[in-house]
């Protein structure tokens, strides 16, 4: 178990370096097809929780200067204006809007999602961006360890209330959670708050963002016939506030190697424009192309079986019936 878990990290450790930089986008870029990005996409209604800052905002900007109509989700209302007036200005686009929730509150997403559904419009991507790695436990006031709530709860709380939306948009709806290459050094794991053992941050991130790539698996087989496609995928290592703030002696190390934002938001870009036809529903995305969900014997995709048992704890949790 102990040598597993440092294989693990020995691993994710030599497979970040070489691949999740900087200079691993410029190589896989490489094989991109400038075409796949000249798509463009008017009348297609979208959804990007996090969009203030980072990955999110490039996102929310890089569908703005398609024509798509963006919803941006944030908890902060300065800080989204001042986002999406930016969006704004540098793409001329106008149908720019901002939703204030919380998204480690599943009390709040229940309430966006109902004001949101009352216009009855189908939602094209759902793009759920917004996460965190506190190092600190922190407990919400709806009694929730904070990362799991904002990771987990508020991804798979607003991805359930959004599917008849979803629907309406089908056969062409897009739902994309951005994960992380964290997650190749966790299995997943039962202990949802992190209650079990002392609380560490980065390995709850980890098991959040696993738990993530089991989800998107089973949104995939559950709503097989709705013409959703559901998709994880790894932004790479990208230079951003939330890793500044949470990891400071990483990004400290990796000063000049990181990702910009906008690399870390080309992939979540990318699967929002592909044809469903061009992917593959409940896999995991790296720099446009299918990545493994589990590094080589690292022992993790056993514990993908747990997943139905987790989903309905994460379902009482978030006051959904069995
Ligand atoms: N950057 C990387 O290297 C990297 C690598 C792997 C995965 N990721 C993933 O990429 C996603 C974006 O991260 P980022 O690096 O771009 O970090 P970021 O700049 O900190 O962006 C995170 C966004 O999530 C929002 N957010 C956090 N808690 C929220 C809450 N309770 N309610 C609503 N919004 C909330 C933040 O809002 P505030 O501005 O109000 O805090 C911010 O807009 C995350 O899911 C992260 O795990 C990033």
């Amino acid at each position: 178990m102990f040598l597993q878990k440092a294989w693990r990290t020995a691993a994710f450790g030599v497979y970040g370096f070489t691949q999740f930089t900087k200079s691993g986008f410029i190589e896989h870029s490489k094989k991109f097809k400038e075409e796949d990005m000249q798509i463009q996409m008017e009348g297609k209604n979208c959804i990007v929780t996090g969009a203030n800052s980072g990955i999110g905002y490039a996102t929310a900007e890089g569908f703005a200067s398609r024509g798509a109509t963006v919803y941006m989700v944030c908890r902060n209302k300065e800080r989204g204006e001042a986002a999406q007036s930016q969006i704004q200005s540098n793409t001329g686009n106008p149908n720019i809007h901002l939703e204030i929730c919380d998204l480690s509150s599943v009390k709040d997403i229940r309430t966006f999602v109902s004001q949101f559904s009352s216009n009855d419009k189908p939602l094209h991507v759902l793009v759920n961006n917004a996460g965190i790695l506190e190092n600190n436990r922190v407990i919400t006031p709806e009694g929730l360890e904070l990362s799991f709530a904002v990771n987990v709860a508020g991804t798979y709380t607003m991805t359930e209330l959004l599917v008849p939306l979803l629907e309406k948009a089908s056969p062409d709806a897009h739902v994309i959670t951005v994960s992380s290459g964290g997650m190749y050094t966790s299995p997943l794991t039962k202990d949802l708050q992190f209650s079990e053992s002392n609380f560490d941050g980065s390995q709850q991130y980890a098991r959040n963002k696993r738990l993530q790539v089991a989800l998107t698996e089973k949104w995939a087989e559950n709503y097989n016939n709705k013409g959703i496609g559901f998709y994880s995928m790894h932004p790479g290592w990208a230079e951003t506030p939330g890793v500044a703030k949470s990891l400071p002696g990483f990004s400290e190390k990796l000063q000049g190697k990181l990702r910009t934002k906008e690399e870390g938001a080309d992939t979540v870009i990318w699967l929002a424009l592909q044809p469903k036809e061009k992917l593959v529903s409940g896999s995991f995305y790296f720099d446009r192309a299918e990545a493994p969900k589990h590094l080589l014997f690292s022992g993790t995709a056993r514990s993908h079986s747990n997943i139905d048992s987790i989903i309905k704890d994460i379902r009482s949790v978030c006051g959904f019936s069995s």
